[in-house]
Order: C-alpha cells, then sequence, then structure tokens
C-alpha cells in the first residue's frame, strides 16, 4: 500500500508537506542560495529576504520579526526556551515550573536541569487533564525563573487556560513558555495576547517541512543560545541560516492561518461523531480520555478497555488505518503514558490507548469506517464478538 491507499489518522505526529511550501522550499534553495552574511550583491538580497520571512512568520503571530528564531522544530525550541532562561536564572530566582504532561523534550530538559540540581516543581493535571491552577499557584514564588506549560496536549489535545497561566508566572515575576505545536493551525495564537514570553511551534505540525519550527521570544527577554558560533537568528541560534526552510516555514504558517475557520469545525464535527458511535457501540468498555475539558478539533485519546491498545493499532493498519498510540505505548516500551498517568489511569486503562488524531483530508464515511473497525477488532480482541 502507498501513503495514498491508507486513511492516515496520525496527524499530530506529522502532517504531509503542502505542494506550495514544497515549491517556495525548491525555489530558495535553487535561486536564493546565497550565505546572507556574505558581502556581495547576491548576498544583500539575501539578507532583506532574511528579514522580509522573519517578518512574515512574525506577522502570523503577532511578533515582531527579531522575535521570531528559527529552529529545527519543536524539540529544539522548547530547549532553548528552557536553557535559554535557565542558563541566565541566579539565585534566589532560578527554579523551574512545568506541568506534568509536557513533552518529552520538555519533560526530560526540566530532569536534565534537576539532576545538574536545578529546583523544579512538576504541577498536576486534573482527570480532565487540565493543570490544577490552584497547584501551580503554590509552586510559582518569587524564586521562580520560568513557567513552561504547553498550550494542548499531544496525546489528549486537551487546552490549558494559557491566560491564567501566563498571569500566575507573571504575577510572581517568572517568565511564560508556552510549547504550542500541537495548537498552531487548529488555534488562532497570539503569544502577546495570552501572556507568552516565549512560545514554540514545529513546521511539520501544520503542512511545513520537517525540520522546520521557530522560537518565539519576546523582545526585551535575553536567553542564552544552545548552538553557539556565527551571530545568526539574534545570536540565538547559530549556523548559515535555512533560508528555504524559513520560507517554507513562513508559507506553512500564512496558509495554516488562513484555513483554520475552514478546516477545523468540520473536522471536529467528524471527530465527535466517531466517538459518539465507538461508545454507542462498546458504552463501559472504552474511555475517551479528557472529552470533559477543552480539546483540539482533530484529536481523540480513547482507552480500550483490557486490550492493548498497540494490538488495535495494528488491527487497524492491516485494515488501512494509520493511527497512533499514546507516546509511551510505543513498541518496547513498557510504562504507560506519563500524560495518562498524571490524568490518573491505571496502567491497564493507559495500555490500552490508541491516539486518532485527524486532518483535513478526513471524510465522514472514513471516520464512521474506522469508528465500527474499532469495535469490531475490540470484539475480537477481547472475545466478546
Ligand atoms: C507538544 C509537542 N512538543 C514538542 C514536540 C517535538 O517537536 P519536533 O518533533 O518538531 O521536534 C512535539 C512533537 O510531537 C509535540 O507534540
Amino acid at each position: 500500500m502507498t501513503a495514498r491507499e491508507y486513511v492516515y489518522c496520525d496527524y499530530a505526529a506529522g502532517s504531509p508537506a503542502r505542494p506550495e511550501v514544497l515549491e517556495v522550499f525548491h525555489q530558495y534553495a535553487t535561486q536564493q542560495y546565497s550565505n546572507p552574511g556574505a558581502h556581495h550583491p547576491l548576498a544583500y538580497v539575501a539578507k532583506k529576504h532574511l528579514w522580509e520571512l522573519h517578518e512574515r512568520m512574525g506577522k502570523v503571530i503577532g511578533a515582531d520579526p527579531r522575535e521570531i528564531i528559527f529552529t529545527s522544530g519543536g524539540t529544539e525550541s522548547d530547549i532553548l526556551a528552557l536553557r535559554g532562561v535557565m542558563e541566565r536564572a541566579t539565585a534566589p530566582r532560578n527554579e523551574l515550573v512545568i506541568s506534568a504532561i509536557e513533552h518529552h523534550a520538555v519533560l526530560l530538559e526540566a530532569q536534565r536541569m534537576e539532576t545538574a540540581g536545578t529546583k523544579v516543581h512538576y504541577v498536576p493535571v486534573k482527570p480532565d487533564g487540565v493543570i490544577d491552577l490552584a497547584a501551580l499557584r503554590k509552586a510559582v514564588s518569587e524564586r521562580t525563573a520560568l513557567v513552561s506549560v504547553m498550550y494542548a496536549n499531544n496525546e489528549t489535545g486537551v487546552i490549558q487556560p494559557v491566560k491564567e497561566i501566563g498571569e500566575i508566572a507573571h504575577a510572581g515575576g517568572a517568565k511564560f513558555h508556552c510549547d504550542a505545536v500541537q495548537a498552531f493551525w487548529k488555534l488562532p495564537l497570539q503569544p502577546k495576547e495570552f501572556g507568552a514570553d516565549l512560545m514554540s511551534l514545529a513546521g511539520a505540525k501544520f503542512g511545513g517541512p520537517k525540520g522546520t519550527g521557530l522560537l518565539y521570544n519576546e523582545m526585551t527577554n535575553r536567553i542564552s543560545p544552545v548552538i553557539v558560533g556565527g551571530p545568526q537568528e539574534w545570536g540565538y541560534r547559530a549556523g548559515t541560516e535555512d533560508m528555504s526552510g524559513m520560507a517554507a516555514l513562513a508559507k506553512a504558517m500564512e496558509l495554516a492561518d488562513a484555513e483554520r475557520a475552514k478546516i477545523w469545525p468540520r473536522v471536529e464535527k467528524i471527530r465527535d461523531a466517531m466517538e459518539e458511535r465507538i461508545l454507542a457501540g462498546l458504552g463501559d468498555h472504552v474511555r475517551i480520555n479528557g472529552k470533559g475539558a477543552p480539546r483540539l478539533p482533530n484529536i481523540s485519546n480513547i482507552s480500550f478497555l483490557e486490550i492493548e491498545g498497540q494490538a488495535l493499532a495494528i488491527e487497524l493498519g492491516e485494515q488501512g488505518f494509520c493511527v497512533g498510540l499514546g507516546s509511551a505505548c510505543a513498541p518496547g516500551e513498557t510504562d504507560p503514558s506519563h500524560v495518562l498517568a498524571a490524568m490518573g489511569l491505571s496502567w491497564e486503562d493507559a495500555i490500552g490507548c490508541i491516539r486518532i488524531s485527524f486532518g483535513p483530508d478526513i471524510a465522514e464515511a472514513q471516520a464512521n469506517r474506522l469508528a465500527d473497525l474499532c469495535v469490531a477488532n475490540y470484539k475480537h480482541l477481547k472475545g466478546i464478538g
């Protein structure tokens, strides 16, 4: 089977790069290849383009061009945000606060800092997957340098109250980093509006090429670079600029921003109908994780009780549907997802999860078929069909 013959339901893991985006990538790679740091007429043109590309990326999220740091994706942006702020933090304001459901890029970097001696607070979430704001208030103090909480979770799609989180961080005198990798495209994101000082995006999640992303960093916030060397990206990320990647990312951001309202309400209806169909077929045998909370329109995280999500995903794959697993339900791993564990799910319930994440191309009939297959496969795997 080729990619076209599968129904791809794993957009939270990656989306196809759009033709318009690849076209500008190619155009820049073959025609605008001059190093903008050089000193000749073509380099001056490249320098002008460099500014314009930052301007375009910034415009989509309401930021100044100098607030955009191009990166290789979500992981690099998250690590630059955390390390960038924490390396400059000095006692007594040198503690880090993150939520218990952050992506591994944030979580493991925080754990690395903890091992090196930084005090890290892990704020719990409630059973619906939303951060416990009372616990956040307790964790933030005059010792907090940075609060890092994601906009929407990559496993459940649960949206966090980012405005309140920013207010709590700022009230304590701390900076607020928001990993908005999953939220962009589905939600309009203006970091200045919701109070983020730093915000991570990844192009591969919204039709850009893999290996592209950005960190928004509020103009007055000085951070330490992670990649050192030349003065590129305002001194925050050394190395000859990937102008093709930037042009592609700018284009993908503009397209994603322009079409948001047209795409996602339809997808949300299809997602909700699929969940209803599965619930109607299996009742108490399934649990939709985070269903009571505000969620992204395309993600559905479902625990199929007393079976392994991986077994179900394999069956669905053979039947032509690509679905995801909760990140730590990955082959070879025995721990349940830290996100579902933080929401209070037992090991057994977490291990029975699959993550379905639709894209704009999903059709109602395909989602119905997927729901019916989930029901039939579950009954078969459990031996109750
Ligand atoms: C919320 C979140 N943050 C960070 C990342 C890492 O992004 P990348 O794979 O672009 O490095 C992901 C990727 O799935 C994500 O979902």
